[in-house]
Parts: C-alpha cells; structure tokens; sequence
C-alpha cells in the first residue's frame, strides 16, 4: 500500500486525504462558486465519495491531499492524478474549498509544495493540468509557478449552452523555482 507523506511548507501543511476530510470535500465541491470550472457529477454525495475512497486507497497513479493551515484547519483539496512513471508526468489538481480563504496566496503556496515534491520526491520530469479558458485564478496561480500554456482545446466542453475552450499548462521540473513568495497574512 502506498503512503502519502504530509509535506510541510510555510504557513501551509499538506497531509494525506482521510476518510474523516470527505464530509468536508462533499460540502466544498457541492458549493457551486468552488466547482464552477470543475466538471464533478453534482450533486457530489457522501457514500459515493466514500466508495471512491476506498477504491483509490491502493491506486499508486495518484497522491491525494488535504491543504491545511498552520493551525490545522483544513481548506481544501491538492494531489496528482494519472501519475505515468514511465513518462515522469504527472496532472496536478487544487480546489480551495473553504472561499475565505481565496486570494491570499494559499494555492500558491499548496502548489508549490506539491510540484517540488513531484520532481524531488516523486522524480517527476513535468506536471500539467487543464483549466477552462475562463477560470482566471487558476490560471493566474498556475502562471505564477511558471507553467506556461501548451496547447489549447478548441470549444472542449460544454458549458450552459456555448462549448468553452480549455487550456493545458505544463510545467518543466527545470523550470521550476521553489523560491515562490507567498502573500498568506
Ligand atoms: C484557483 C484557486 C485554487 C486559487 O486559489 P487562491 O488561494 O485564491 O490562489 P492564490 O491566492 O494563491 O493566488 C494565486 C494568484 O492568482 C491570482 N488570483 C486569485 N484569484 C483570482 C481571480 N479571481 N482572478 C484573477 N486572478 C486571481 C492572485 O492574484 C495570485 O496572483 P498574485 O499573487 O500575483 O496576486 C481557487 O480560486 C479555487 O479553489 N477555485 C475553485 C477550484 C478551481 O477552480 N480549481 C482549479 C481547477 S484547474
């Protein structure tokens, strides 16, 4: 079985989703200001999450983690996914749930952490994700860590009724410089 380690970073704390964080990740997710960009089946429902839960616990293609502050307060949710290590790459997720908490430099800091321990740890050679065209904070958090925009997904998804196009951003682990200052108070 695998074991996710807690990275402590700064004012942040990532440690490994447990069973006790998922009533937390349903209530964030099922927030419609958190899960506007994120394409989750909703309403998202505890005993399915538990489900998953359960069947993710041996999956060594991904790290899921709770983002907590100093004082362990849990605000929300970072890992990879998909995880190919013949590759070395690896699709990175973030969502913070707890919305007080936005725009204070908690993502970047969560996702700085994460990235250095994907290529330190993980020996990773690129992380990616994609974000909806419109999703501006994530792709200001992504810019600041230096990911840059590989390739766009022409009309990839459909939202309400027009069809949105998606970016993809990568980030190089030499491209990566872990001396990200963070503005958390
Ligand atoms: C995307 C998200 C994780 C950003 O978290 P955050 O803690 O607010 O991010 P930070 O405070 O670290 O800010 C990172 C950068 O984004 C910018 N930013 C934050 N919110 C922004 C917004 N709404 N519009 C434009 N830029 C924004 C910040 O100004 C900051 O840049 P700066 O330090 O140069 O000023 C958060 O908004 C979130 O959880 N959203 C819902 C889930 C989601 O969309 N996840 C990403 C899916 S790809």
């Amino acid at each position: 079985m695998k074991r996710n380690p807690t990275i402590e970073a700064g004012k942040i704390r990532l440690r490994p989703l447990s069973q006790n964080d998922l009533k937390l990740k349903v209530n964030w997710i099922n927030d419609p200001e958190v899960s506007k960009y994120l394409h989750y089946e909703l309403p998202l429902r505890l005993n399915k999450t538990r489900k998953w839960f359960e069947n993710i616990a041996d999956d060594k293609s991904r790290y899921d983690f709770t983002i907590e502050t100093k004082d362990k307060k849990a605000i929300g949710l970072i890992g990879f996914i998909g995880i190919n290590y013949t590759h070395k790459t690896a699709e990175f997720y973030i969502a913070i749930g707890e919305k007080t908490f936005w725009n204070k430099g908690y993502a970047t800091q969560a996702l700085s952490a994460l990235v250095k321990w994907g290529f330190g740890e993980l020996k990773l050679e690129k992380i990616w994700a994609i974000t909806r065209k419109y999703n501006f904070a994530s792709i200001a958090l992504m810019h600041k860590i230096g990911f840059q925009i590989e390739g766009i997904l022409r009309k990839e998804k459909n939202v309400g009724n027009i069809r949105e196009d998606v970016y993809r951003l990568g980030l190089l682990k030499k491209e990566f410089k872990s001396s990200i200052k963070t503005k958390i108070p």
